[in-house]
Parts: structure tokens; sequence; C-alpha cells
């Protein structure tokens, strides 16, 4: 055979392998054989082994490819990757409709979906191909999990679409698989996932992709994160027109115009729910309409249009054999329900906390009570009730000791507060603790770094204070337990580059108290580096805004206490870096100061991404969709349906041209 001839072969084949792929996965409806899709596919390879220059990216046979990752790189969402807002019962739902129908003029109808408890993530393609594919995240940066998701055969690798398509949708494991999967697991004597989104989690997160290519996951798409030039006007019409783009959705999705019909459609489902092949928390009620949804908009976390109703939590009965106290990061002694482990919506449970003594009082929990526990938000385990009936004789109620259980020192309950504390600077429970706080994600990052190689390295006594993680070396981290060569070089590497941190790491790092990883960063960015925010008074700080008077109280403090200087001086001979490295501060007079602005369309000279990042820096802020409440349109080319709409609402509109005269302008300022 020529190489004409394997070109012809080659691509007749993979069309084929591709639809019969598209009919087994996405349609459910296999039109021929599993030997046969094998047999094709044995050709296929067979052709590519022989002209290997004729393997394209979207050949059914490079689903699994490549060396395993070294780590995931981060992606940054054009859109923010929100979550929904959650409703428990009818009066929930009542209210959003009322929300919706007041928010717009005209009335409004809903679409109610499953919701699927997997993995969020976002696929995209860009002029037909799939490109990119990520983890939620924090919802502003997620990890590329192209490599893994590219497994996942309901996932088409190309589509007829041009411009770029982001979608959005669950990666979960069926429970068929999931049940395999554990029991292939306890054969091999390993620890078997809790529950499906574990599993599915977990597999997404291998840096090698063979290992997901084995786990047989599956996706539902149900979002859409940007796409230029749709004509689509509901959200029913995308679900419609993503199926037939072969990107896989639902197919129990349904329209209803009242909210009595959304009731039906949940009590339907909560009936049928443990028919499907798959795990559902609940239901996603959406406002079908666009143009509505735009008009109603995003609260600051949730989007205003669609609301995820939870399924009551399961609710079962076990014993409460201890009360465990654990001292936190500040401080708070916290009592925690050891409880004998059962079952509970897919996980063990074997602990549950009881918050403070107020809680233990208010619900009168005694040790060896039969108790009620349910996870509450399906996640977090909660102590619901006493079961009063069953408790023995010789209970006695619950008194919090006087003392801290990790250093001895006194107790105090602070002003207005129900926690108790311990206010030992040296407790050895806080400084763990703290130290957990300073590697973690939205802190100082260090990968490798987990509590369980935290916990190690106090109980050999290899760190006491911050400073000292910076003094680890390859001999000491040697000799923990689970620590090979390679886990240690890794390891000394993450801690290496997080001196490279900008400051606002840091500054979360340092767990001082009210300040969350926002606050940091906006404090970062307005005092850019750690010796001013140190030489910073109060009357500074609250001038910045969305720092408050509790914030500004606690900054001072902070930076008042002598441990504290001498931990930045020590941190600073071990050359962390203590400035803000981020987008430069909007200056108060920026082009964009107090500006809403939408960008859309392509640019010769910009990503979208790098066109937001420089807005922002002249102090606009930036959102997805154009609506009554955006001041400028950045338009590119073929600007679509956001262009018509800012027209139709007299936003003003810039050109590409426009935002670059913007930028030398701010260039030219002092
Ligand atoms: S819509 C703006 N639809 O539920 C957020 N979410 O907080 C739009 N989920 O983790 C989300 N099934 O990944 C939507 N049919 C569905 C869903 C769904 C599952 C997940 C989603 C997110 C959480 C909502």
């Amino acid at each position: 055979m020529d190489k004409q001839q394997a070109q012809e072969k080659i691509a007749h084949l993979s069309e084929l392998l591709t639809r019969y792929n598209h009919e087994y996965h996405v349609l459910d409806k296999p039109s021929v054989p599993d030997s046969e899709y094998d047999q094709k596919l044995q050709e296929l390879l067979k052709l590519e082994e022989e002209f290997p220059e004729l393997v394209t990216p979207d050949s059914p046979t490079q689903r699994v490819g490549g060396e395993p990752l070294e780590g995931f790189q981060k992606v940054r969402h054009n859109v923010a990757m929100m979550s929904l807002g959650n409703a428990f019962n009818e009066t929930d739902l009542h209210a959003f409709a009322r929300r919706g129908r007041e928010g717009t003029d005209k009335p409004i109808s809903f679409v109610c979906e499953l919701k699927i408890d997997g993995l969020a993530v976002s696929l995209t393609y860009e002029n037909g191909k799939f490109v990119r594919g990520a983890t939620r995240g924090d919802g502003t940066i997620g990890e590329d999990i192209t490599s893994n998701l590219r497994t996942i055969r309901s996932i088409p690798l190309a589509i007829s679409e041009q411009g770029t398509i982001e979608v959005r949708g669950e990666a979960f494991m069926p429970h068929k698989s999931f049940l395999t999967l554990n029991e292939e697991k306890e054969a091999n004597g390993e620890e078997p996932f809790a529950n499906p989104r574990n599993a599915a989690a977990g597999s997404l997160r291998q840096l090698d992709p063979k290992i997901a290519a084995k786990r047989n996951l599956d996706i539902f798409l149900y979002g859409v994160g940007e796409w230029e030039n749709s004509a689509l006007t509901s959200h029913s019409e995308r679900l419609e027109r993503m199926q037939e783009l072969g990107l896989k959705t639902n197919p129990e999705w349904k329209k209803c115009a009242t909210i009595e019909e959304v009731i039906d459609y949940i009590n339907y489902w909560a009936e049928e729910r443990p028919h499907l092949n798959y795990e559902i928390d609940g239901i996603v009620v959406k406002i079908d309409d666009l143009d509505q949804q735009e008009e109603l908009g995003f609260t600051a976390k949730n989007p205003r249009w669609a609301i995820a109703y939870k399924f009551p939590a399961e609710e079962v009965i076990t014993n409460l054999t201890a009360i465990e106290l654990n001292v936190g990061r500040t401080g708070v002694i916290t009592p925690t329900a050891i409880l004998d482990p059962v079952k509970v919506a897919g996980t063990t449970v074997g602990r549950a906390s009881l918050h403070n003594e107020d809680l233990i009082r208010a619900k009168d929990i005694r040790i060896g009570d039969t108790v009620v526990i349910k996870k509450a938000g399906d996640i977090i385990p909660e102590v619901v009730r006493v079961v009063e009936e069953k408790r023995p004789k010789d209970t006695k109620e619950y008194h919090m000791p006087e003392v801290c259980p990790a250093c001895g020192s006194e107790l105090v309950r602070l002003e207005e507060e129900v926690a108790l504390r311990c206010i030992n600077p040296n407790c050895p429970a806080q400084l763990k603790e703290g130290l957990i706080h300073f590697v973690s994600r939205n802190a100082m990052n260090i990968d490798g770094l987990g509590e369980k190689v935290i916990i190690q390295l106090f109980q050999e006594e290899l760190i006491h204070t911050m400073a000292d993680l910076y003094r680890l070396n390859r001999d000491e981290l040697l000799q923990l337990e689970r620590m090979g060569e390679k886990s240690v070089t890794n390891l000394l590497e993450a801690i290496e580059a997080s001196k490279e941190n900008s400051l606002e790491r840091l500054l979360f790092g340092l767990g001082i108290r009210f300040i969350g990883s926002k606050a940091a960063k906006t404090i970062a960015a307005s005092f850019e580096t750690m010796e001013n925010l140190q030489n910073a008074s109060y009357e500074e700080l609250i001038a910045v805004d969305e720092i408050g008077d509790k914030m500004a109280d606690s900054i001072v403090q902070y930076f008042s206490e002598q441990e504290v200087i001498d931990l930045l001086d020590a941190l600073r001979e071990l050359d962390l870096n203590m400035e803000y490295t981020g987008p430069k501060q909007a200056k108060q007079d920026g082009v964009f100061a107090d500006k809403t602005v939408v960008i859309t369309g392509r640019m010769e000279s910009f990503t979208r991404g790098v066109a937001k990042e420089l807005v922002e820096s002249m102090g606009g802020s930036v959102t997805g969709s154009v609506s009554k409440n955006t001041d400028i349109l950045i338009a590119g080319e073929d600007a679509g349906s956001k262009y018509d709409k800012a027209e139709k609402l007299g936003v003003t509109i810039w050109d590409e041209e426009q935002l670059q005269q913007a930028i030398i302008v701010r260039s030219e300022l002092p």
C-alpha cells in the first residue's frame, strides 16, 4: 500500500471508529458488535505503525498517549466556574422562582437536570479540536487534565463546530465500573475507594493517563463557559445542540413551565434514583432563557438563574464512644465525637465535629449515648440528636476541660465567643496546625507536604516553626516513613519553589486572624512588600477598600509581636520572596476604574486571557456576559451575539485598537 492509499484508508477507518465510538458511548446505541470495533481498531493501529507520519492527534488510537506527566499545569478559566446555591425544600424552590420572576420582565420557564455526583470539568474545543480539559479548581484556576480526559470515550476528540467552545460538565464513574474497580482493589489488598465520586476524582488526578484509561469513566455535559457566534437563545437549545455535536448530555433533562412541574420532576427522581447506573445527589433547576439568565446574573458565588435541590441527607444510628479534643491553629479547642464506624451516604463515618461546648449542651450529648448522625450537605458528618430512650444509666453531662489537652495551659473563653481557646503561643498543637495551614493549597502551596508528613516532621522534632521548613535537608527527610529518594527530591524542590511565591500566599499562610486568602491578596497588592505592611498603621490599613476595622486591628497587633518580627527576619534570611508579584494594583485613576467590561471575539494582539488581565490591571472588572450593568464591550473579530446585545442595550463598544490605545496611555502614566 502506498502512502496515498494508506492516508485514505486511515481516514476511512478513523471516521468509522469515531462513529462507532459515538454510537456506543454517547448515544448508548451500538450498531456493530465489539469484535468489529476491535478488529477495525487493530487495522488502524497497524497502518499507523507503518506510516507514523500519518497519525493525527484526534485519531481514535490516540486516546491514551504519551508518558506520565510530572505534574498538572495550572489553567485559568476565562469564564469563572461557579457553583450553585442550594435548595432543600419546596419553600426554597418557590423562593428561587419568585426571585427569578421579580428579576426579569417576561414569564420564566425552567429546565431540570439530574445533579451528577462526580467532578466538575471544563472541555475546550478550538476550531473543532479538543485542545484542553481542566478541573474546576477554585473556580478561577484549575488543573490541566487533558490527557486523562482524552481517555474518556464519550468525550469527542473532534466536533464539527468552528471557533472556541468551552463546555462544562461532570465526569463520573458509573456504579458498575466502581464496583468492579473496588473488587479489584480489594483482591489486590489495596484500600477501596469510599464512593464513586472519590474514585472518579482519584482517577482523573493520576499523572499517568493509562490509569484513567482503565477506569471506565464517563461524562455528562450540562453547560457552556464560552461559545461565540452561537444563535442559541435558551439553555435547552444549547443542550440539544451539544448533543448533536457529539458532546454528551444527560438524556433525563426536562423543560418545566412551572415550579410545580419542577417539584414533580424532583419527586419522581427521588424515587427513581436507586435505579440509575450513576450517583446523583440532587436536581439542578435552571431558568431556560439565556437573555433572562444574563439579566439575572450572579451573586458573588452563584448564578441567580440556577439552583441545586439537594436530596435530604440519609440518617443512621450509631454509638458515641468518646469525645476527643483537638487544638486548632488559632488555639480553639474543638470537641469531636468518636463514633462506632457506620456507612452514611456512601462513606464510612467514625468521627463528627461537635463544634463547641454550647452545642454539646444544647443537644445534651454524652459519652456512651446512641446518636443519630447524617452528613450535612452530604459531606460533613454531624450528630443530629441523641436517642434518649437508649441512654445508659450511668452517663454524665459532658464538660470541657479547664486546661489545654496539648500543653496544659489554662483555657480561656474570649469575650463574645463560644469557643474555648489555648492562648499559649508556643503550644505544640497550634504550631503544628499553623504549619499545616502554611503549606496548604491557597497558602504556600507546597506539594507533597500533606498533613501526615507535617505530623511526622513534628514528631521527629525536625520542625517547630515555619522557618524550619526551609532548613530541612535531604538526610532528615529520608528518615521519615514512606519517603523515598524521589519523593524527597520532589518535596525539596516544592519547598524551594515556594520561596518565589507572591507576597499574598505568605501573608495568608502566616495565619493572621481574620485575614483570608482574598483579603491577603488585596493587602499584598496595596502594600506591595512585607516591609511596607509591617510598617503600616491602622489608618493606612483601613484606608484600603475591603479592609475593615477588625482586620486592620488584627494586622497591627500581629506585626507588633516580637515572635512575628523574628519569624519574618528568619524567613527573609532564608530568601523567601517578600514582594507582591501579581498583577499591578489597579490605579484609582486607571482607564477602567470602576468599569464593568466584557471581552469578546478574536483579537490579533491579545488572547482574551491577556486582555482580561490588562483590563483588570487598569481597574476594570471583567465579566462574562453583557447586561445593563456592562460599561464597555471590547469586541474583536466575529464578536457575535454579545456585540448585538451590547448594541441593543446602548453599551459603549471598543475595538482592539482602542484597547491598545488605553494600554499606551496607561504605560505613559507615572
Ligand atoms: S450547572 C454555575 N448542572 O454541581 C454553575 N451543575 O455547584 C453551573 N453538577 O460542582 C453548574 N450536575 O459540577 C450544573 N446538571 C448539572 C450538574 C451540575 C452536577 C455539579 C457541578 C458543580 C455543582 C454545583
